[in-house]
């Protein structure tokens, strides 16, 4: 049967809101929870100072993530927060290895290893990001590019700890830029991906792992995207700071 895995929308809000806008989006979000299927979970991952001011909201409707935290446990390392410290405040999740990081801030697929580790031993779930930048796609390096992120960064981990991995395919050049991934590209990618897992991790793992679209999700391509049998939702900005756009989005992933 299709779609056994889980369902999530996942909310990435970048640098974007004021702690104001943050809670008003949050509470449009909360009134309109009756619409969300039942099926999807839904994920916000707002700006890490705003994690605390959400997480008082009376039974959310949502699981918090952030959007990148230390590979480091603690110590002296200003302007950084650790897995510790999310953990401490009931977050579940967390971004790691998203194309903003590695394109500003220098991210390598060894330090994103070791962010994921950071997370996994204080149980935060790692949502993983990977995809190609367009020159790599035109080069039809993309399947090689998406291979080399999954090795380098996941094939350490042990089975264990693979199973509480998502992972989001974001194709760079879809980005912030209103070019979706073709369904088709989509599904391609999506089902590599699970091959190239099922390869080292064995296919009961793999069938477990969800795996998320992000670049350019928006109301109208979210339904044709998640209806992929091996998308299992989305990793969606900018449409996410919308909040009808947003809803849209999230009752567009439950099963049809
Ligand atoms: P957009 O939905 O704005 O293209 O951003 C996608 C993204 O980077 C989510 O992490």
């Amino acid at each position: 049967m299709e779609h056994m895995r889980q369902r999530i929308v996942a909310g990435n809000w970048k640098m974007n809101k004021t702690l104001d806008e943050a809670m008003e989006l949050a509470i449009d979000l909360q009134e309109r929870q009756d619409d969300f299927p039942p099926e999807v979970t839904v994920i916000l991952a707002p700006p890490s100072l705003y994690l605390l001011g959400l997480e008082m909201i009376e039974e959310p409707c949502f699981l918090m993530a952030a959007q990148n935290c230390s590979h480091h446990q603690y110590g002296a390392f200003t302007g950084e927060i650790s897995a510790a410290m999310l953990q401490a405040m009931r977050i579940k999740y967390c971004i790691i290895g998203h194309s903003e990081r590695r394109e500003y801030f220098h991210e390598t697929d060894e330090l994103i290893a070791k962010k994921i580790d950071a997370c996994l031993l204080d149980n935060i779930a790692p949502i993983f990001c990977c995809g190609e930048k367009k020159e790599e796609r035109v080069a039809k390096k993309h399947f090689v590019t998406v291979m080399h992120q999954l090795e380098k960064s996941l094939f350490h981990l042990r089975p264990e700890q693979m199973v509480k991995m998502i992972i989001a395919y974001e194709p760079v050049w879809a980005i912030g830029t209103g070019l979706t991934a073709s369904t088709d590209e989509a599904q391609e990618m999506h089902a590599f991906i699970r091959k190239t897992l099922a390869g080292h991790f064995g296919e009961t793992i793999a069938e477990k792992i969800p795996i998320l679209y992000g670049g350019s999700v928006s109301p109208t391509n979210s339904a044709a995207l998640f209806a992929c049998p091996d998308v299992d939702g989305g990793l969606v900005g900018g449409a996410s700071l919308k909040a009808r756009d947003f809803i849209s989005i999230i009752k567009s992933a439950g099963i049809q």
